[in-house]
């Protein structure tokens, strides 16, 4: 008999072919989000659950859920959405979707990176809302990337990726994380130490790190203090390692130049101040929107549902 599991969303075609090949899936045809009562519901009458970074797991619900429920997958990188103490001690096996969304992340910091220098949302609302008058000597002027130096906060895969694009718009990579890395993924990075001594230097600078208690909302004025003064800033990694209302008092005052955010505190309610900032260029978590990422982070996460069921380590375990 095949065992049975929940996914909480629809998923690319490949992974849901998959997953019924050898399950018996349990999901709504709807793509409705599901609340997190009616996931603890389901997972009476299912053996795993496949989630996504949209159902939380915090110590209270991990506490509600029922003893057959042992295994918990997630469609994500990130897993600051699950009280993984919790779940340990309750012995439930959890995983996640690490590889997958590298590239496609990398991407789409690149993306906000040249849109903010070159004022890309500002010039399509233009357009948009007719008001373009026509070609002008100093009209939505922004600035080159080249010879510019890219701060990056967090050098793991992502970051990584993203200084490989970078360097192919001749940016200087500088970067700052717990550990250097050895020269073979540095390829020229230059480590900095301190978090402060990356600040004083970015003049982009890109926010690459994980959510956890210790750079949770680190980005606030007395950080952006010590960027260069007008320097653009990029996140796609979550959006509470920003404290919003001093990032929009920075950019309303020209602290900070510009803005790309794909990642907000609380999405899908963001601060009401981002939305009429011109100088911000915003995306809707598109980070891993690509279908090549979201087949792999689909098979990663059957990947670890497949191997707790066969009683071995999930590939991509969370300790
Ligand atoms: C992740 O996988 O955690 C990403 O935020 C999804 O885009």
């Amino acid at each position: 008999m095949k065992k049975r599991i929940l996914i909480t969303r629809r998923l690319p075609d490949a992974v849901e072919a998959r997953a019924r090949a050898t399950y018996d899936v349990v999901q709504h045809a709807d793509d409705r989000q599901m609340s997190i009562e009616e996931v603890i519901e389901t997972a009476n009458k299912v053996d795993a659950l496949l989630i996504t970074l949209c159902e939380k797991f915090p110590a209270p619900v991990v506490a509600k859920l029922p003893e057959n429920l042992k295994i918990i997958s997630t469609f994500s990188i990130g897993f600051d959405h699950l009280d993984l103490p919790s779940l340990k001690a309750r012995g439930i096996k959890a995983g996640n979707a690490p590889h997958g969304v590298t590239i496609a992340t990398a991407e789409i910091a690149m993306l906000l990176l040249l849109g903010s220098a070159r004022r890309a949302s500002e010039g399509e609302h233009m357009i948009r809302s007719r008001s373009w008058t026509g070609w002008a000597p100093l009209q939505l002027v922004g600035r080159r990337l080249d010879g510019k130096k890219l701060g990056i906060y967090g050098f793991g895969k992502i970051g990584q990726a993203l200084a490989q694009r970078a360097r192919g718009f001749d940016m200087e990579i500088h970067y700052h994380d717990i550990m250097q890395q050895p020269p073979e993924k540095e390829k020229g990075a230059i480590f900095h130490k301190t978090l402060d001594s990356l600040l004083s230097v970015s003049e982009f600078f890109s926010i690459n790190a994980p959510s956890t208690p210790e750079t949770r909302y680190f980005f606030n004025t007395s950080v952006i203090d010590k960027l260069p003064k007008g320097a653009i800033v990029v996140n796609t990694a979550r959006g509470d390692l920003v404290k919003d209302e001093d990032m929009i008092a920075a950019l309303k005052s020209g602290r900070l130049g510009y803005a790309g955010l794909d990642v907000f505190a609380g999405e899908p309610k963001i601060h009401e101040g981002y939305y009429d900032l011109p100088n911000t260029f915003l995306f809707p978590h598109l980070g891993s929107a690509a279908i090549e990422a979201r087949n792999q982070m689909g098979f990663e996460a059957l990947d670890n549902i497949d191997a707790a069921f066969a009683g071995k380590p999930m590939p991509f375990a969370l300790a």
